[in-house]
């Protein structure tokens, strides 16, 4: 019998230490450290099993075959794009998010849309036959190509797979999932490593594109995907109040394609719908002629995404003033209202300010800077800024109003909207080539940008 060893694991990064700590050195959480009993196996680390040096060759570039990859299309083409094109082939994906957000659900919904074209296998360790089988008489109909089993033995799920070759295999959850041969409790970190490497094995050596489903819980229960970032080839994360309907999924590593590409759904009663443009969204119930409202433009990946940004600043009836931003990096807003205080003249040392970003999305494109600057002043002046204006640039320190990547199509993004006038930074004008009939103000710095736009 192999001899155990004492670890001691963050349960939140996955941090390896041989003493236990309060605090974690990786992630500073606090009490997030957990015994674990790690297990040497006869075949060791270190030792690299079985296989004699001599037939072990590195290989030149020349000799290595170039297959340009198969993509599978899941007929979704939010999904498709964050994914960077479809499916590729023996990749391993890791879909994170808060329990409840909806992961199960898009999975059996991408399920249900390959199920038409291969055989699909969807492993749950978290809900019964039945469970799956209500979820899916609200999505709608499946083919019998797609099987379901309920297993959390990962020694079963790899003797299944092999007998069965699907195409692509769902496991939701990697928390439920255990080897016999490790002790620790599912879910700890060294069960959920070993049970990744046992999967990626099968992905890489079978070609079988896997997705795991990955919780993040902060409590340090259960491992955060975290762990496992390193691992896998793709990692995406849901996000999204639960209480709103919008969900973006979200690239964070992709080994095959770009990260920065995110998908817009919304939860119906049939599931997750598509967003298909998500800016027209973003901007219903927009406030008409009110001040501290203004739309800026954003770029997810290679889409243009329009957004409204508000600002409440009013006098502060507390020595300290109040900051809030929802949606975006507060010292960001900080920063820029020491900007406007310094460069643009207007005094906001004693006002308490707001700022929003509607629509309970996320977004830290320093592209926005210029939008959350005229949300500011239009407030503090309580002056509106037209409805049909749109502004993008980033601010500077001295107040200068910064080139941005992009500008033609964050551009041609407002004109399909219907918007009339784009404030946009000086030095971007000459990059745009077509103004879809939009006035285009040039500015170059915060205070000619105020006098322009409001
Ligand atoms: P679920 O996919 O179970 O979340 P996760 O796997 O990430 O824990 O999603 C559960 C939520 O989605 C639940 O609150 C109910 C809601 N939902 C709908 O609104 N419509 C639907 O058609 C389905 C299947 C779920
Ligand atoms: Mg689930």
């Amino acid at each position: 019998m192999a001899k155990g060893k004492t670890v001691y694991f963050c349960q939140n990064c996955g941090y390896e230490s041989a003493k236990w700590m309060g605090q974690c050195p990786g992630c500073r959480e606090w009490n997030t450290f957990v015994e674990e009993v790690v297990e040497k196996t006869a075949s060791g680390k270190g030792k690299a099993p079985g296989r004699e040096a001599e037939a072990v060759r590195p290989s030149t570039l020349d000799e290595i075959q170039f297959e340009t990859e198969e993509r599978m299309s899941t007929d979704f083409p939010e999904l498709d794009r964050v994914l960077g094109g479809g499916i590729v082939p023996g990749s391993l994906v890791l879909v994170g998010g808060d329990p409840g957000i909806g992961k199960s659900t898009l999975l059996l919904q991408v399920c249900q849309k390959l199920s038409r074209k291969m055989d699909v296998l969807y492993i749950s360790g978290e809900e019964s036959l039945q469970q799956i089988k209500m979820r899916a008489a609200r999505i709608g109909t499946f083919t019998s190509r797609l099987t379901l089993l309920c297993e959390t033995n990962l020694e079963r799920i790899s003797q299944v797979i092999q007998r069965e070759k699907p195409r692509v295999v769902i496991i939701d959850s990697i928390q439920t999932m255990y080897r016999e041969e490790v002790s620790s409790a599912p879910g700890s970190v060294t069960q959920v490593r070993e049970a990744t490497g046992v999967l990626m094995r099968i992905a890489k050596e079978q070609g079988i594109a896997i997705f795991i489903v990955g919780h993040v819980t902060k409590e340090g229960v259960v491992a955060g995907p975290r762990v496992l970032e390193h691992m896998v080839d793709t990692v995406l994360y849901f996000e999204g109040d639960r209480h709103a309907v919008y969900r973006i999924l979200r690239g964070v590593k992709n080994r095959f394609g770009s990260t920065n590409e995110i998908g817009v759904f919304e939860m119906c009663q049939e599931g997750l719908r598509e967003v298909k443009n998500p800016s027209e969204v973003m901007l219903s119930g927009r406030p008409q002629g009110a001040s501290g409202s203004v739309v800026a433009c954003s770029m997810e990946g290679t889409r243009p995404m329009l957004l409204e940004i508000q600002a409440l600043v009013c006098r502060s009836s507390f020595g300290i003033p109040r900051r809030t931003a929802a949606g975006t990096d507060l010292n960001r807003v900080n920063l820029l209202m020491a900007v406007l205080e310094k460069r643009a003249g207007l005094s906001l040392s004693s006002s308490d300010a707001y700022v929003n970003i509607a629509g309970g999305l996320r977004m830290n494109e320093p592209a926005i800077d210029l939008g959350i600057v005229l949300a500011l002043a239009s407030s503090c002046k309580d002056r509106p800024v037209g409805e049909k204006t749109i502004c993008f640039g980033e601010v500077g320190l001295s107040g200068e109003v910064r080139a941005v990547s992009m500008p033609q199509q964050r551009v041609t993004e407002a004109a399909k909207l219907g918007f009339e006038v784009c404030v946009l930074p000086a030095v971007c004008l000459s990059a745009v080539k077509e103004s879809g009939g939009m006035k285009l103000i040039g500015v170059s710095n915060v205070k000619e940008a105020m006098e322009r736009a409001l």
